[in-house]
């Protein structure tokens, strides 16, 4: 009967659209998501933070709130010129043990091994703006704006507008830092886009930026340069 396998091809073209639409909305998969997170840098930025950014400053660069209460020059993890068996020695047996200052403490007891390797990796890259940037996007954004910044995160099926496509944003580098400094209702946007102002600093707010540059799929709008306070 022609009807019947007109009905049948019908139908196959049907769940062959559904397919690649499903395709298309898919959003980022548990795993996709674990694995992006479980990067060695992100857990060494983490534990960078909390126990190493008041006297190193979250460049790296020795700028930090600390910096001022030791007479010290050498606090720049930029400008260090020593390998990484010697930034290994000196963080678990402190500054005195290769002959630098005391202020420099021993980690071992307080920090495990993992720890301890993670953070070498995050030193690796902690004064390189758009890897700093790329720790705080994996770290904050991707449940909604997704792993690749597509917009597909876990939770983008749940808001309506959607997360933006980050990779195919049209604003410039300053919208951005407001909109990820005021949240989305402020500009008059989606009040889901949270306030990030009050929970990462201004500095990691621009390196996010920066990373967010480095995704783009469609040319860049033009933007006044970022400059470090
Ligand atoms: C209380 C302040 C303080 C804290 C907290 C601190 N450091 Fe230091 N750090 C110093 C000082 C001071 C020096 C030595 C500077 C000098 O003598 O030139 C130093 C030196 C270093 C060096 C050697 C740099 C080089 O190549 O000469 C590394 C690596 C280092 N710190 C990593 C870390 C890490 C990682 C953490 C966090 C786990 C951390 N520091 C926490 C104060 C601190
Ligand atoms: C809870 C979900 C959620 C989280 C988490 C989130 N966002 Fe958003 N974001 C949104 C939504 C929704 C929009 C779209 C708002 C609209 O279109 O009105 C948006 C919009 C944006 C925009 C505007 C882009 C454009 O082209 O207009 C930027 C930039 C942005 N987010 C960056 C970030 C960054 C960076 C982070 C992490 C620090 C983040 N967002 C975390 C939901 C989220």
């Amino acid at each position: 009967m022609p009807g019947k396998s007109l009905f049948i091809g019908i139908l196959s073209v049907l769940a062959m659209v559904m397919v690649s639409m499903e395709l298309s909305f898919a959003a980022d998969s548990r795993s996709a998501v674990k694995k992006a997170r479980n990067m060695p840098e992100i857990r060494g930025a983490i534990v960078y933070k909390a126990y190493c950014v008041l006297c190193h400053g979250e460049r790296g660069d020795g700028q930090a709130r600390a910096t001022k209460l030791y007479e010290e020059r050498g606090l720049s993890l930029a400008l260090t010129p020593h390998p990484r068996d010697y930034h290994e020695k000196v963080i678990r047996e402190g500054g005195t043990k290769v002959g630098l200052s005391e202020f420099m403490p021993a980690w071992r007891d307080e920090l495990s091994d993992q720890q301890i390797e993670d953070l070498l990796y995050y030193l690796d890259v902690v004064r390189d703006p758009v890897a700093r940037g790329e720790v705080v996007f994996k770290t904050n954004c991707v449940l909604c704006h997704g792993v690749k910044g597509d917009g597909k995160g876990r939770a983008s099926v749940l808001y309506n507008p959607p997360p933006a496509d980050l990779t195919r944003s049209d604003k410039n580098d300053q919208y951005k830092i407001m909109i990820i400094t005021l949240g989305g209702a402020t500009m008059g946007r989606s009040e889901v886009m949270p306030v990030w102002g009050e929970q990462i600093s201004a500095q990691e707010i621009r390196d996010v930026v920066a990373y967010l540059k480095t995704i783009l799929v469609v040319p860049a709008p033009e933007s006044l340069p970022i400059v470090d306070e």
